[in-house]
């Protein structure tokens, strides 16, 4: 039984969102920051039942209440440590699964799309992997913050997928070019901010159709590291290339994402606006699974890139 320390609370747990970070992870390419638990998963829903009962009283909090975390590590367990500034409560009327599946992916949207990114009503995004966990997301976000939304995914069916969520425009990555596509959409004028998963050779094609004053944003190098940046083209449209990862981030920066989550989309989440997107559910203790667990399935779907939105795992009702 892990024990919670000063600003900490434990929560029995019945439900893990499970996140592609998880799968690096465990493959030896994203190890837990220091003084993290070294069990994968980032984000829990369940009720809470020990911890800084003054913290709790602070924040609104008190023992029993269902809450969904982000943390950063530990995740796939029965019982998980949080820091009470990352709980926020259950959005009313969705299940704890579905709560499960929130906070990784909100809080990292919200921090890269609306904070580094500044995407505004009026201006248009561009999603790479419009059907991951974080791009399902960031479409009905930023839908419903006023922007218009073009997604790339690689098949037709989530290209499909992609509309049904709203997004204006989808574009299958395998069988069209993005960079010419994004600028027949646009009228050549290009979008204001783009949120990659990709990086690599994409880099120089993002930077090709973003609009004057764009942003890219960069979460993800599932396509290498190395870039070539045209940087002709950023001066002379006066381009911001940025990015972040909110693992390692301190507790105050988590803090102020999850105040801003509460106060800006919880509304639109209880007033069904968003909907938690998820694809599968694994019992987390099935050993009949493949794998020999729910968690080892999770991941070999995650792996397969069948997906369209989140995996949970599910420890049952506390
Ligand atoms: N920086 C941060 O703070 C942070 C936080 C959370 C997650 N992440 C990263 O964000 C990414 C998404 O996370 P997730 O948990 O939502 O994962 P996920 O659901 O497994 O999504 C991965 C997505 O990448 C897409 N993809 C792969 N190659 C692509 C390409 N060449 N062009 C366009 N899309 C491509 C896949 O779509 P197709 O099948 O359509 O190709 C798939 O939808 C991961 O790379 C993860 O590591 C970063």
């Amino acid at each position: 039984m892990p024990l919670a320390g000063a600003g900490e609370l434990c929560i029995q747990v019945s439900a893990s969102g499970v996140n592609r970070p998880d799968v690096l992870q465990r493959a030896g390419h994203y190890p837990a920051p220091p003084g993290a638990s070294d069990i994968p998963g980032l984000e829990v829903a369940g009720r809470i039942v020990s911890g800084d009962v003054q913290a709790m009283q602070a924040a609104g909090l008190k023992m029993g209440d269902r809450v969904c975390a982000l943390v950063a590590g530990g995740g796939y367990a029965a019982f998980c440590i949080a820091p009470v500034a990352q709980c926020l409560p259950v959005p009313r009327g969705l299940s704890d699964i579905e709560a499960a599946s929130l906070p990784e992916t909100f809080f990292t949207v919200w921090s890269n799309v609306f904070d580094r990114g500044r995407l505004a009503a009026g201006e248009t995004l561009l999603v790479q992997g419009g059907t991951s966990g974080i791009g399902v997301t960031a479409i009905q976000l930023a839908k419903a913050m006023g922007a218009r939304v073009i997604a790339t995914a690689g098949s037709d069916a989530k290209c499909d997928a992609i509309r049904a969520l709203g997004a204006d425009h989808a574009i299958n990555y395998k069988t069209h070019d993005f960079e010419v596509e994004v600028k027949r959409l646009t009228d050549g004028l290009g979008v204001d901010v783009i949120l990659d998963m990709v990086a690599g050779d994409y880099v120089a094609r993002e930077l090709n159709c973003l609009a004057e004053d764009g942003r890219l944003v960069i979460i993800a190098v599932q396509g290498g590291v190395k870039s070539e940046i045209n940087s002709g083209l950023v001066m002379r449209r006066r381009l911001t290339v940025t990015g972040s990862t909110l693992r390692v981030r301190p507790l105050a920066f988590k803090q102020a994402i999850a105040q801003n989550c509460l106060a800006r989309v919880w509304p639109l989440l209880e007033a069904g606006r968003i909907k938690p997107v998820v694809h599968s559910v694994f019992s987390a203790a099935d050993a009949t699974q493949p794998g020999g667990s729910g968690a080892a399935a999770a991941h070999a779907l995650m792996e397969s890139n069948q997906h369209v939105g989140k995996i949970v795992l599910n420890w049952g009702t506390p």
